[in-house]
């Protein structure tokens, strides 16, 4: 009853709170960000030379942990997100509020432009990479971790239901256990009996369960700002994502694929060779693109 609860809280709270810093399934979120950015500045490293990046942004930096990591690497780091309240204290490095819509800085401020795990939330994509294209010095680069086909594929129809039904074994043992508590206590019939904490006929709590785990059940979570979630796994394909970077005025030098894992953080820190291995054969949760500007003539390019 206890874990219905929770999956409810998660449900409509959002699931994040599956994953609070400090607990198992939080590291290994952290795990997970952590190994996307040495991976995505590899890729980088073999595109451009690292050290003639000096001004980085992050756009969307949550709760600032790679910009930390990235103020280790480049001298001049600068975090931004809309909404900059989880932003960990005291900051690495200097924080901006501000939309990737509408992009804080003057014309050619940055070497580099990075996002992790940030367009697929972003209302209006090519808007946002206009901004982007407008900030990055003539010659500078992008990197932007995205999600895959396979995160919202893997999500749904293995996490999410595995996730589900664990909530349903533990809705069983929980209508077994009132049942139970009914023939000891003997009550009579109508009166409340304690079950899981609650005081309910175990007939309406076992109701209301049953009506909490179908509606667990019936909806598919959209993670971004897709209308549904199909239009999602449609958006979230390679060929989706390149379109829309072409289509931005941006040309894809090279991607890498990161690691296999669910929005649900089930089984953290489990499986982790095949997950990488299933990434390097291409079924990751998500991808780093590396991208410069098209036309960089009308510029003045000075590539890094
Ligand atoms: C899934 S979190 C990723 C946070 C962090 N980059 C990471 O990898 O852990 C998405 C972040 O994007 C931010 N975000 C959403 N829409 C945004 C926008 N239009 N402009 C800037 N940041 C945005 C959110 O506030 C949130 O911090």
């Amino acid at each position: 009853m206890r874990l219905l609860a929770r999956a409810q809280e998660l449900w409509h709270k959002g699931y994040q709170q599956w994953q609070p810093p400090g607990s198992r399934r939080g590291k290994w979120l952290a795990f997970i960000r952590k190994l996307e950015l040495e991976r995505s500045l590899a890729v980088l490293g073999s595109e451009v030379s690292l050290d003639k990046i000096s001004s980085v942004l992050e756009i969307g930096s949550g709760r600032g942990d790679q910009a930390a990591v990235l103020a280790k690497t480049f001298s001049h780091v600068i975090a931004s997100d809309v909404d900059v309240s989880s932003l960990q204290r005291p900051y690495v490095t200097p924080v901006v509020a501000c939309s990737a819509e509408a992009l804080c800085f003057p014309d050619d401020s940055f070497d580099l432009i990075l996002s992790s795990n940030v367009i697929e939330h972003i209302p209006d994509k090519v808007l946002a990479l206009r901004e982007m294209k407008r900030t990055l010095r003539p010659g500078g680069i992008m990197v932007h971790v995205v999600p895959t086909l396979f995160c919202q594929l893997f999500t749904l129809l293995v996490a999410k239901y595995a996730f589900q039904g664990m909530m349903l074994v533990s809705f069983f043992r929980e209508l077994a256990k009132c049942r139970r508590s009914r023939e000891q206590r003997s009550s009579p019939a109508g009166t409340h009996v304690s079950c899981g904490g609650e005081s309910k006929t175990p007939v309406s709590a076992s109701r209301g369960y049953v009506i909490r785990v179908l509606r667990l059940l019936l909806p598919l979570g959209v993670h971004g700002t897709a209308p549904n979630t199909f239009q999602e796994i449609l958006e979230y394909r390679h060929c989706s994502w390149q379109s829309l970077l072409e289509e931005s005025g941006l040309v894809v030098l090279t991607t890498r694929n990161m690691l296999l894992y669910s929005m649900y953080m089930i089984l953290p820190f489990r499986f982790l060779a095949v997950r990488m291995w299933l990434a390097r054969l291409g079924i990751t949760t998500t991808r780093a693109y590396v991208v410069r500007i098209a036309q960089e003539r009308n510029r003045g390019s000075r590539q890094l």
